[in-house]
């Protein structure tokens, strides 16, 4: 992926920095972002979608991975940011993120999260559901501010890998059904809130989708809803946010599409709904956010423990786990590893990759093909730039790892490895218990 190679000692080089040189310098596990590979998919996606179709947004997901150092590249690359919490917005408002080029999402943002974001004015507040709505609105009364928003829809159709199903989906916890008459009562409603600008729609099908089709349906559906409302109340909707969820590759068997497909997609199935339903092009914004940084993350680990079972299975432990990657323990989420010290060997054997979690579940691949591995050998895990460093955890106390981003030979600490007394940090011992002094 992105700039990844091997150089002439057989190491991973990745950003032009030596990944054995890198585990030397910052220790292991160790997550690397690939800033050049990062840029480059931001690029195709501005080329594709903004410049390549009219009025078009660009939000990248910040729940796949967000640090100050992201909010910058994603900034300097022309795309919105979408945050679902208080500490997600705090720490764009930190890096200076334009706050108009903010979209807030979340089914339960609280009054203090409403606050902030009216505080910092962001461009758009995503409305869940009808408590939210009521409490944003007198919210932004209280302040004499205007506040535009989207509506979060329920749109029926959920994507799964490899096709979509029409599931009515009620049952969601996320936003306003359509389907049941519920969405109506919420543009009803936003249309009659004092201080509550009604942009437009927002839909959101799943996650890591190959099949562009679930799109081209997510569109005929929204589109046809943005009409028929518009009959119904005689307003007219003028924006529509797509979400998430375009797929990328992990492990042999995913056939990611591309990019300028994808952008290709929603324009054509645009002209076609926008044409059946006698309705003006809508602005659209999508919100990729596994696409953006998935295959441009590496983590490395150092090998230790190495345990056979003759004829059974041979484990490899490494310095990581379920802590840094809960993926594959909690989706079952395949990924593939090299060793990274060692990429010019003959592949030799089968083994399976285990973390230093106390349970059994903390596999981090099964069955992989590697050369012969000893203690201190290298192991990179590729494609875990998403919902890795995002998702993980102190779990059996172990210190987060660091995250630094490569680039041209160098490389950049952009989050601070954990140490063992930040793992003390805001525990409290109170006087009773503190029998020692
Ligand atoms: N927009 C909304 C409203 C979303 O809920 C999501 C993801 C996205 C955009 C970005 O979707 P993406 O492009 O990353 O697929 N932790 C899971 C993924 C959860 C995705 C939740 N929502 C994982 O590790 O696979």
């Amino acid at each position: 992926h992105g700039t990844q190679v091997m150089n002439q000692q057989g190491h991973l080089e990745i950003g032009g920095c030596d990944t054995v040189e890198l585990a030397s310098q910052f220790g292991t596990p160790l997550y690397i972002m690939d800033e050049a590979h990062i840029r480059e998919i931001c690029r195709q996606y501005h080329s594709s979608f903004v410049k390549g179709m009219e009025n078009t947004e660009v939000v990248y997901a910040s729940k796949a991975f967000l640090t100050l150092a992201m909010c910058r590249i994603i900034e300097e690359e022309g795309l919105g940011l979408d945050v679902v919490s208080g500490g997600e917005l705090y720490t764009a408002l930190q890096a200076e993120f334009t706050p108009k080029n903010i979209y807030f999402h979340g089914n339960n943002k609280s009054r203090e999260e409403l606050s902030m974001a009216l505080n910092a004015e962001v461009g758009r507040i995503v409305v869940d559901n009808f408590y939210e709505m009521s409490l944003l609105n007198d919210l932004a009364r209280e302040r004499n501010q205007q506040i535009n928003i989207l509506l979060r829809i329920t749109p029926g159709i959920e994507a799964h890998t490899h096709e979509y199903i029409q599931t009515g989906q009620i049952d969601s916890k996320f936003g306003f059904t359509l389907s049941n008459g519920t969405a109506d009562q919420a543009i009803d409603l936003a249309l009659s809130s004092s201080n509550l600008m009604l942009k437009g729609l927002h839909a959101h099908i799943g996650s890591q989708i190959f099949e562009l089709d679930s799109f081209r349906h997510e569109v005929e559906i929204m589109v046809k809803y943005m009409a028929d409302s518009q009959v119904r109340t005689d307003y007219r909707l003028q924006e529509l946010n797509l979400g998430g969820g375009f797929g990328i590759y992990y492990a042999s068997g995913d056939e990611p599409a591309k990019i300028s497909d994808y952008a290709k997609t929603v324009r054509n199935a645009l002209d076609e709904a926008c044409q059946r339903h006698s309705f003006p092009w809508p602005k659209i914004i999508i919100e990729p956010g596994r696409s953006i940084v998935g295959t441009a993350g590496t983590t490395l680990y150092s090998i230790g423990s190495i345990k056979e079972i003759p004829g059974i299975r041979k484990y490899v432990a490494i310095d990581g786990g379920m802590a840094d990657n809960p993926r594959p323990s909690l989706y079952q989420a395949r990924y593939e590893a090299v060793v990274a010290n060692r990429l010019n060997e003959e592949v030799k054997e089968s083994v399976s990759i285990t973390g230093k979690c106390c349970e059994s579940g903390d596999m981090l691949i099964w069955d992989i093909n590697l050369p012969k591995v000893k203690p201190g050998d290298l192991l990179a895990v590729l494609s875990t730039g998403a919902y890795n460093y995002s998702m993980s955890s102190n779990y059996n106390r172990l210190p987060r790892p660091g995250v630094v981003l490569v680039k041209d030979g160098h490389a950049d600490v952009i989050v601070k490895r954990e140490t063992h007394s930040d793992l003390l940090r805001n525990d409290v011992l109170p006087e009773r218990l503190n029998h020692r002094q």
